[in-house]
């Protein structure tokens, strides 16, 4: 681990442990020494046992990731801590991004996980995925470009067979620089420029782009309701929502899906942000619905999570970016089912803008 990667575990908001390919633990954040009430040099030292005691069940479901080279979660887990404590939280034990032999281990604890708001949890996931998008920054970018330099210096003396193999190589190592790339939109925590937009020009943007690539064969339809007042907004990081959104629409409905983007304008709407906290108003609308069958039931909880994902391929890192870049506009999103037939419904809610820029 180099320097620097320590402290930003730190930063993160939930327990998380980060498991080395040999199944050592190798990093715990401040969150999970408090959790756990032991220290990371602890265990360093003396490993699984000393945090959870011989055969846990937490050790045993990340053998099981790493057997069945995939994510599981288990809920509501018992947990028996050294020294006889004993908890219970939700455990997810998700491979990171395209280094599936590494995993992160975080811990949702069910007295939070019960009384946490959705907003609030959504800003926790976020800010997990800052400190475990910094640190792979550092520790998987740099040797990256080695090995991608390798793989060229060997394909310039090797016969045509040899060359498919090199050519292999530089194009996965440039796969997972995109996807740390990706990942470090989310070690951007500098506060956001908004100004005022209107947001049926970046709908009609976004929905040109989705034609014209991943929704190509999908049917888009719209639904605007033109009494939108302008939103303080940062259109770039707009345009990611909602070509995220629409991207999961598309691939979720398949060839021939329906999806509908509407917006409406509620102006006496007003959403607490956090238990205790006053009420803002959130008027402004936007949906992206789907066709598709809705999301997994055991994942409905999870999907604003970073690292979720049951796509082959998927980095599950789009709809927390979504979360984040929204809670930074101070508003909501939330997933629904709904309709008849039912129907996937992601809703975004936004608060306005007066013209000086500033929310209402
Ligand atoms: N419209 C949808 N319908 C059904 N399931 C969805 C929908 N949107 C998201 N999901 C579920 O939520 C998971 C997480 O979505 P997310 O966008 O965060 O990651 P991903 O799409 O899997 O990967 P990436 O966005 O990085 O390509 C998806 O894998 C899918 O199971
Ligand atoms: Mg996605």
């Amino acid at each position: 681990m180099i320097a620097g990667a320590a402290e930003m575990l730190a930063g993160l908001a939930v327990p998380a442990i980060l498991v080395d390919p040999e199944g050592m633990l190798t990093q715990v954040n401040l969150a999970a020494e408090n959790f756990l009430n032991t220290s990371q040099q602890a265990l360093r030292e003396r490993g699984w046992s000393a945090a959870f005691g011989p055969d846990s069940a937490v050790e045993g479901l990340v053998w099981r990731a790493r057997s069945e080279g995939g994510g599981c979660a288990a809920y509501d887990v018992p947990l028996q801590f050294s020294g006889g404590r004993t908890a219970r939280a939700d455990v997810l034990v998700s491979p990171i991004g395209d280094a599936p032999e590494w995993l992160t281990v975080a811990f949702q604890t069910r007295s939070v996980a019960t009384l946490v708001d959705r907003q609030v949890h959504q800003q926790g996931a976020a800010r997990s995925a800052v400190g475990v998008a910094a640190m792979l920054a550092h520790e998987i970018k740099n040797p990256l470009s080695g090995i991608r330099g390798a793989a060229q210096l060997l394909a310039s003396g090797i016969d045509a067979d040899g060359r498919e193999l090199t050519d292999l190589i530089v194009a996965e190592v440039d796969r997972i620089a995109k996807l740390v790339d990706r990942m470090e939109s989310f070690t951007d925590t500098r506060p956001m420029k908004l100004r005022p937009e209107n947001i049926h020009e970046i709908l009609g943007h976004v929905r040109r782009v989705a034609e014209r690539g991943f929704a190509a064969d999908a049917v888009i339809r719209e639904r605007y309701d033109p009494s939108l007042p302008l939103v303080a907004a940062n259109r770039d990081a707009l345009v990611q929502v909602f070509l995220n959104l629409l991207k999961n629409a598309a691939e979720a409905s398949g060839r021939k899906g329906r999806i509908w983007i509407t917006t409406a304008y509620r102006p006496g709407l007003k959403v607490r942000a956090g238990a205790g906290a006053t009420p803002v108003s959130l008027p402004l609308e936007v949906r992206i619905i789907d066709n598709g069958p809705g999301v997994d039931g055991d994942l409905v909880d999870h999907v604003f999570e970073p690292f979720v994902t049951t796509k082959r391929g998927g980095s599950g890192l789009g709809l927390a970016l979504v979360a984040k870049i929204v809670a930074e506009h101070g508003g909501v999103v939330e997933y629904d089912r709904a309709g008849e037939p039912e129907e996937t419904i992601f809703r975004v809610l936004l608060p306005v803008t007066r013209d000086s820029g500033e929310p209402v």
